[in-house]
């Protein structure tokens, strides 16, 4: 490992350590304020339990990220084989409709789902990135809002289009170009939104591109933004770069 690698790791773990802190210390705090028993009121005491508890989740989503970052620097980690789009979206949809319903915003499948769609890939790298992009949607929505995950298929280019597009907040024409930049987080999304690392992006437009594929965002402040990411068919005697 060069130097610079160490340099940038050392700053990764820097940025990954002061996030983890912040939500380790309020827990710490709320169990001492429980623990000398200043809370005699069950309803306080329940708040602060809840308030601990969503500390505890903000962790939990920090160490995924933290496992995606660690998963990613060893690409030994991705083998590849033949791997269904339409069923890596398909669960990614599944796992992430709770939390949708809890916001109560809608996620409505497009033409083309139902259809197999084959590509030589890494399954769980693919449905992480998918996932990442689901959640964004889901995160920087508005209540009762809408994720229309749509996709059609390039026959000329044997290439799969897929589109995640979200009625949320959307992202300042200034923040475009930083949103797959390691540790960028949008100044519209801070203010709204706590315990994001902003690793998610950069790490799909990996993801996607160790697959040949590509990915963009457009977005309208106020209004909502659509990922697209074009991937590569698995083409018969081919090697599935375009
Ligand atoms: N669907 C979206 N709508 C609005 N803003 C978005 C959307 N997706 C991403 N962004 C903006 O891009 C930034 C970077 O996104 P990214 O997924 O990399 O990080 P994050 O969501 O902040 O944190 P993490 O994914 O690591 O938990 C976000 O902080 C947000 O400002
Ligand atoms: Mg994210």
């Amino acid at each position: 490992m060069d130097n610079n690698a160490i340099t940038e790791n050392g700053k990764a773990l820097a940025i990954m350590a002061h996030d983890l802190k912040a939500p380790l210390a309020a827990i710490v705090s709320i169990l001492g304020v429980i623990n000398k028993g200043y809370v005699t009121d069950m309803v306080k005491a329940k708040e602060l339990v809840k308030r601990a508890s969503q500390r505890a989740e903000t962790l939990i989503s920090i160490v995924d990220d933290i496992l995606d970052y660690t998963l990613l620097s060893d690409k030994s980690m991705m083998k590849r084989e033949m791997v269904d789009l339409v069923e890596i979206l398909e669960e990614s949809i599944s796992t992430l409709k709770p939390y949708a319903d809890d916001r109560s915003i809608s996620i409505v499948r497009g033409r083309e789902l139902g259809v197999e769609k084959w590509i030589n890939g890494n399954y769980t790298f693919l449905l992480r990135a998918f996932n990442n992009i689901v959640m964004n949607a889901i995160k920087y929505n508005k209540k009762d809002g809408k994720i229309t995950i749509d996709c059609s298929e390039d026959k000329e280019k044997n290439t799969f289009i897929v589109t995640v597009t979200d009625t949320g907040i959307g992202i300042p024409k200034d923040d475009l170009g930083k949103v797959f930049k390691i540790f960028e987080r949008g100044r519209h999304a801070r203010r709204n939104i706590n315990g994001s690392l902003g690793l998610g992006l950069s790490l799909v437009k990996q993801i996607i591109e160790d697959h040949y594929g590509n990915i963009e965002v457009t977005s309208t402040l106020g209004v909502g933004t659509t990922i697209t990411v074009t991937l590569p068919l698995f083409k018969e005697g081919g090697t599935n770069e375009s």
